[in-house]
């Protein structure tokens, strides 16, 4: 049911705009840009480009990074613009807004369901792969960077290491992720027990608001900075840069992975990691990756741990053997190394020191597999009898994985209502996972399916009223509902599901900042219905 409802989504737009009316979208805009920005015709078709531009297709495709929606039929864009200054953005969002235009804005392209590039209705694309710009000094206050949102974290972690070895930065362990989304969703990666979100590290930031006016954290007011810290970007203005504080990390980091099949207790691994992972030192991060495979002709399931400790082996092993021993983590199970390479190691290269970090630059331009993510937080540490139902019926579901991420730690230092992020007090996260090579409907049919099924069996474990996700791991399934056009209601459906009690304060911000709904995407905040406006409390 949920899939054709979603493929009636995405399909409505196809037929119902041709490119003649992209034609005319293109021609109304170009005018109202150039008249905006007095840019030169020379430079305006490198700026603002139309279907039939030589470069549409590879610009458009250089940030897909699902292949369920590189396909013919996927909606395109009637425009693309791809701003080189301050000015384009403003004039993007001036126009767009006069020509009555839905813009997405794109940093990274990372969303898991397209939702910075595809739209059922005529859409625009603001691409800042040209704002990449990234200034790191040492000297302010312990450290801080001003990032531009078209960079990529790759790019981030890698200019703060050519300056300093013992300068870190807490965000996500994709290194082609876009800071852009990542930073606005909230963000995080192998350090979030000891450090928090990326969202905790903003300190400032710029964003070109629905007016075209530019704003820091000064002239937007916290209200709006608070929003931009875990709301998501999309729903507030285009985020052109974040000023960030970096943080201290020792010369020397320990990694560590353990493998084990069900012959090899699995089982009972994953069951003590949920005691032991929400719970241990802050400086260590346990990720397991529990999933399917095909071994010796039977279907099983395999569990792998991943790790980074924030100090040496021998503390960390010494630290295991009393808290977990079902592990039986070794020394030679760890490798010491350098912050910057533990990255690497993430990236999976197993022998770091024959990789260069300027691998963190590459951006893999147009390569993608296809993919369907889903998140869930635990609060309560499952049974071992449930646990192996979960195993056994995973067993069935060819490439569909769990990843289990620990919070606890210092996540919780910060309160749920200081940032938009609201579910700092949870034991663990799941992404529900599912990666495919085999393109069609079919495959696409059975694949999602398989997450669908790992996301109706987790019910009953995972929280409740409502069952939260995490924006970041984008999925437009929980805002299905039957709210026909009540954009308030429909809003509601995944806003509390994403935003918990913070959704209320987001719809005020929303209300006030981009009344008109201008910044709008299919699970962006809604404004509040004009009748109930009156009775908006103050901010
Ligand atoms: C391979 C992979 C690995 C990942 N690993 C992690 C991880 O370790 N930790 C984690 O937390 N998340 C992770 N994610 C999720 C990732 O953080 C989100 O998908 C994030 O939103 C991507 O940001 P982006 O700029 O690349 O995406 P985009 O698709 O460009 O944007 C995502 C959303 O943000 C909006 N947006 C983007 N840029 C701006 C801007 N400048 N101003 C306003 N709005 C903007 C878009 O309109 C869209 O709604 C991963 C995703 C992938 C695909
Ligand atoms: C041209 O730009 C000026 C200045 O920004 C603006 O006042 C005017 O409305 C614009 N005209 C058109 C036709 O867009
Ligand atoms: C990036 O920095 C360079 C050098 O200061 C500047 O010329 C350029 O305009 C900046 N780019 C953006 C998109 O701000
Ligand atoms: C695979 O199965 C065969 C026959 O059942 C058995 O002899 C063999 O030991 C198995 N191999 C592994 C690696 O489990
Ligand atoms: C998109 O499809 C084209 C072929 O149609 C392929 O060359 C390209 O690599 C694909 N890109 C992604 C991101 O899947
Ligand atoms: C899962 O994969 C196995 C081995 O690759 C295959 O035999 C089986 O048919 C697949 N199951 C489904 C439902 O695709
Ligand atoms: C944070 O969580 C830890 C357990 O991980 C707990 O001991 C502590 O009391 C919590 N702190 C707050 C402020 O909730
Ligand atoms: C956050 O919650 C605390 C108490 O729960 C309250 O005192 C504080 O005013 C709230 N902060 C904001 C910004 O709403």
């Amino acid at each position: 049911m949920y899939l054709i409802l979603l493929l009636l989504f995405f399909a409505a737009s196809h037929s119902s705009f041709g490119s003649a009316d992209s034609a005319n979208v293109y021609e109304d805009f170009a005018r109202c840009f150039t008249n905006e920005t007095s840019i030169s015709h020379k430079e305006l078709s490198g700026v603002v480009l139309s279907r039939s531009s030589v470069s549409f297709t590879t610009v458009l495709r250089a940030y897909i990074r699902n292949a369920r929606f590189n396909t013919s039929s996927t909606p395109k864009p009637s425009v693309i613009i791809v701003p080189r200054v301050d000015s384009h953005v403003q004039a993007a969002v001036i126009c767009a807004k006069k020509l009555n235009l839905q813009l997405k804005i794109r940093s990274g392209g990372h969303d898991y369901d397209g939702l910075s590039y595809v739209s059922a209705v005529t859409f625009l694309v603001l691409d800042l792969s040209n704002f990449r710009n990234i200034t790191v000094d040492l000297n302010d206050d312990g450290g801080s960077a001003w990032v531009q949102t078209g960079a990529t974290l790759g790019e981030l972690f890698y200019r703060i290491w050519e300056k300093s070895e013992v300068h870190a930065f807490p965000a996500g362990l994709c290194p082609t992720v876009g800071v852009g989304g990542h930073v606005s969703g909230g963000g995080y990666g192998h350090m979030i027990r000891k450090f928090g979100l990326t969202i905790d590290h903003v300190v400032d930031a710029t964003i070109v608001d629905a007016n075209g006016r530019i704003l820091n954290r000064k002239t937007m007011g916290e209200d709006l900075f608070w929003a931009i810290r875990g709301g998501g970007g999309g729903s507030f203005g285009v985020v052109l840069g974040f000023k960030v504080k970096l943080v201290e990390v020792p010369k020397t980091v320990t990694v560590f992975r353990v493998d084990k099949s069900v012959d090899q207790n699995a089982l009972d691994m994953v069951h003590k990691w949920q005691f032991v992972a929400p719970r241990t030192d802050p400086g260590l991060f346990m990720r397991v990756l529990i999933s399917s495979v095909t071994r010796n002709k039977t279907q099983t399931v395999n569990a792998k741990l991943r790790a980074l400790f924030l100090g040496n082996a021998n503390d960390v092993v010494s630290m295991l053997a009393k808290e977990f021993p079902e592990l039986g983590l070794r020394k030679e199970d760890c490798k010491e190394m350098t912050w910057i390479q533990s990255l690497l190691w993430w990236m999976n290269h197993v022998d770091v020191d024959k990789v260069k970090p300027e691998i963190l630059l590459e951006r893999e331009p147009d390569s993608a597999k296809f993919l369907k993510r889903k998140s869930d937080y635990v609060e309560k540490e499952m049974t071992k009898p449930e646990l192996n139902r979960l195993f056994k019926i995973l067993a069935t579901l060819n490439r569909t994985g769990l990843v289990l991420n620990p919070y606890g730690g210092n996540l919780n230092a910060t309160a749920t209502n200081e940032t938009a992020f609201p579910h700092r007090h949870k034991l663990y996260k799941i992404q529900h996972s599912v990666t495919w090579t085999d393109a069609g409907p079919e495959a696409e049919r059975l694949y999602i399916g398989n997450v669908r099924t790992t996301y109706r069996i987790m019910t009953p474990f995972v929280s409740k009223n409502p069952r939260s996700s995490y924006l970041n791991y984008r999925d437009i399934d929980i805002g299905v509902n039957d709210h026909g056009t009540d954009s308030y209601r429909k809003g509601e459906i995944y806003g509390r599901k994403y935003f918990g009690e913070n959704f209320d304060r987001l719809v005020r911000v929303k209300t006030a900042v981009d009344p008109d709904n201008f910044f709008r995407n299919e699970q962006s905040i809604p404004t509040l219905p004009p009748k109930r406006r009156s009775t908006m409390s103050p901010l």
